[in-house]
């Protein structure tokens, strides 16, 4: 059984618990795409782990990790969290496999991203910094540089030669200066790939011996389906396939390998960065979800900006992924609160829209529609268990959001740690 775990929203759904929790199952847990602009939170017994490119089942002993050939790979990221895993007891030597065919994240890169954000000014998109979209920008324009580009040094210079000189970047600004330093880059990149040579393999290899033995895999989606480059709302997106999709076309797996697609959902919603979310409640009310939730960005730190559940949202990540069935994550955050609203649709130029509208613009300008939903206020549902054991109100809201999305909702998660979660139907179990 091979499963692919996505967010249904816009990044931050909790996915890390969810896959930490579904690892315990698999055998192999893989990432395909995005780079270190993801920040997975698992919390193990009060201790709280990020992980921002490391799959995060290899929190579990023994299991195989892969970071596949649609990652885009900061190496010393990399190696950074290698190191701080090692810190804790965790080695993942021998178990984290990486492709050799991953476009690796450049220095320059990192400064692209910083100069294109404050060229845009007001419009910016409000990236996490990290060179993610200039790097893609490489791969695409056909002038990216490999993974095992690192491990034939003569090779590798003439690629970054060629990757400068196609590009403009060796060329001085027009104060006069040399801003890139290809000796200094290609000193410091052939080092590091020394450093990760132990992990680099072909994975698709390695995935597909592991399809052949029945083993079971899991794709880690990063990001969120509102911020996959194709279906989200462009250009307030990251620069990958954050969708199902991606867990194929990131790894060599085919699409008939794939068995189910769960989505993971908060409660409520969140986004950190700029662009359109309707549900959005710049207010009192969307600072108590972000104090109580504790929605501070996992990579950049940065405050995330608050909201309703967001019905058309989620029904249409259930369309592009295909969703079996989906997973709603920090239902307790919600405790305490006297009415729950949930957005059901927008209302668009005084008409009532019933998908989620393609351009940017368009969705900046719609106006929620609520259900409110009364809270469960004086009861908790803080590390509850059990389904029949939640309160009422906390039962209808979830099957409100169940009926609405049309997609089952399989596990609800009820706290950051392991421990929190209800199981209504276990995902491996066929
Ligand atoms: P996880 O995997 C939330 C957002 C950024 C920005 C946009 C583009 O933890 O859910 P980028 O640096 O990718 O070019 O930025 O995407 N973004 C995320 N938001 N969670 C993430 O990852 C994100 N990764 C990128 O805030 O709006
Ligand atoms: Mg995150």
């Amino acid at each position: 059984m091979n499963l692919v775990v996505v967010g249904m929203q816009w990044g931050d759904e909790g996915k890390g618990k969810v896959v930490d929790f579904l690892s315990e199952t698999a055998d192999v847990i893989i990432r395909y795409q995005g780079g270190h602009n993801a920040g997975h939170t698992v919390v193990i017994e009060g201790q709280t782990i990020i992980l921002h490119l490391i799959p995060t089942g290899l929190l579990h002993a023994g299991k195989i990790g892969v970071i596949g050939h649609g990652v885009v790979v900061d190496p010393k990221a990399l190696l950074d969290e290698i190191e701080m895993l090692a810190s804790k007891g965790i080695s993942v030597t021998g178990r984290l496999f990486l492709s050799d065919a991953a476009h690796l994240v450049m220095p320059y890169h990192r400064t692209m991203d910083h100069e294109s954000e404050q060229r845009r000014g007001a419009s910016k998109i409000g990236t996490t910094g990290r060179g993610i979209g200039p790097a893609y920008a490489d791969k695409m324009a056909r002038v990216g540089i490999r993974v095992a580009d690192l491990l034939d040094p003569q090779h590798f210079r003439e690629k970054l030669s060629a990757n400068l000189t196609e590009t403009g970047r060796l060329l001085p600004t027009t104060a006069g200066e040399h801003t890139v330093d290809l000796q200094k880059i290609y000193d410091e990149y052939l080092a590091l790939g020394e450093r990760i040579k132990p992990y680099i393999a072909g994975t698709a290899r390695i995935l597909r011996q592991a399809i052949g033995r029945k083993q079971h895999l899991l794709f880690e989606g990063a990001q969120g389906t509102q911020l996959d480059v194709d279906m989200g709302a462009y250009p307030y997106v990251t620069s990958s396939n954050a969708t199902a999709g991606g867990a194929c076309t990131g790894t060599g797996v085919g699409p008939t390998q794939i068995d189910k697609v769960i989505g993971v959902a908060k409660a409520y919603a969140t986004r950190v960065g700029s662009g359109p979310f309707p549900s959005e409640t710049d207010n009192d009310i969307g600072e108590r979800l972000r104090t109580q939730g504790q929605e501070f960005g996992a990579t950049t730190g940065r405050s995330r900006r608050c909201g309703w559940f967001d019905v058309m949202a989620a029904r249409y990540a259930v369309d592009v992924n295909g969703l079996t069935a989906m997973v709603v994550t920090k239902l307790d955050i919600l405790d305490g609160f006297s009415e729950i609203p949930l957005c059901t649709g927008y209302q668009y130029k005084g008409q009532l829209l019933t998908e989620m509208p393609t351009s940017a613009n368009v969705l900046q300008h719609c106006t929620p529609v609520y259900q409110v939903f009364d809270g469960w206020r004086g009861q908790t549902t803080a590390g509850a268990t059990s389904y029949g054991k939640l309160p009422d109100n906390a039962r209808r809201y979830l099957e409100a959001i169940e009926t609405r999305v049309g997609c089952p909702v399989d596990l609800i998660s009820t706290g950051s740690d392991r421990g929190g979660m209800i199981i209504r139907r276990a995902p491996f179990v066929s």
